[in-house]
């Protein structure tokens, strides 16, 4: 994988730092300013990626087809949204459901997972980029275990973006394991606060997700980041994951970069507007 360090990254960096002192209330999410657009960009992308059965389908493909493409395509997509200056990116490879899917399909997914870290570790490790494995990883077979934790203790030291891929992650899965674990460690009731449930989820210490996008035309979110998305702008395209690439992501890039994102409040200029009528 070859990541380019953009000429232009002390500039943003700077224009970042001057951000952090001059940032309006509804800017507390700490969006950052892309190197390449120069746009605002989230910190925390979340990726459902769908569409890897239908892209292969349209082409007279097996399904398994679709699946190798759509890791194919992980690569670039990490290197885009890195080059992006995106911190943290999380991808939805492998739902608790679908373990439902015929086995054959389930034994590929889990063959893809081992193939991609196999092949994408080291340059992941060169690149700056952390890994981690969000889901329930002990189901997973022996062999797979030890070289996801391989890969996460040599990437471990690494700072320029964090890789969140959820392997057997459901939403309601994770907050329930959270409660349950606030609950085992005794936990009183007036302690069990938001911010408590967000530190007990597998992403506790992360920020929660800005930009959540979902490809191939379904627009849901199965299951997905349900705690973490609950602010997140919600971005929908056609594409298939497998054709996902770097024009798809600079279009919800700047789509991202025109919402006015509120959390419920107002924003400085409607506080402004009110007090002017
Ligand atoms: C949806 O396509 C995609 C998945 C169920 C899994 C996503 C997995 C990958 C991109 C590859 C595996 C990645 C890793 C890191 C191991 P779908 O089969 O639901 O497509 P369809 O809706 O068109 O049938």
């Amino acid at each position: 994988m070859k990541f380019r360090q953009t000429p232009e990254r002390p500039a943003a960096e700077a224009a970042n730092e001057a951000r952090a002192v001059t940032a309006s209330p509804a800017e507390h999410l700490g969006d950052l300013i892309s190197p390449i657009s120069g746009g605002r960009v989230p910190r925390h992308v979340a990726v459902i990626m769908d569409g890897n059965g239908r892209w292969a389908t349209q082409r007279g493909l097996p399904r398994a087809a679709g699946h190798r493409a759509g890791t194919e395509n992980i690569r670039r997509v990490i290197e885009r949204f890195a080059d992006h200056g995106v911190q943290y990116l999380t991808l939805y490879a492998f739902s608790t459901e679908n373990w439902n899917r015929p086995q054959h399909e389930v034994r590929m997914l889990i063959r893809l997972l081992r193939f991609f870290l196999r092949r994408e570790v080291d340059n992941l490790h060169k690149n700056g980029i952390q890994l981690h494995l969000l889901g329930h990883v002990e189901t997973l077979p022996e062999w797979l275990q030890r070289q996801i934790q391989d890969a996460i203790a040599l990437t471990s030291g690494n700072d320029r973006m964090v890789l969140n891929i959820c392997f057997s992650y459901g939403g309601r899965d994770d907050i329930l394991l959270a409660v349950q674990k606030l609950v085992r460690e005794e936990v009183p009731a007036t302690e069990i606060t938001e911010e408590a449930i967000s530190n007990a989820l597998y992403t506790g210490g992360m920020p929660d997700p800005d930009l959540l996008i979902r490809t191939a035309g379904d627009q849901r979110i199965s299951n997905f980041l349900l705690w973490q998305a609950a602010y997140a702008e919600l971005y929908f395209t056609d594409t298939y994951w497998p054709d996902f690439g770097r024009e798809d992501i600079d279009m919800a890039l700047s789509d991202y970069a025109r919402r006015k994102r509120k959390f419920g409040g107002l924003l400085p200029e409607d506080i402004e507007a009110l007090r002017g009528s």
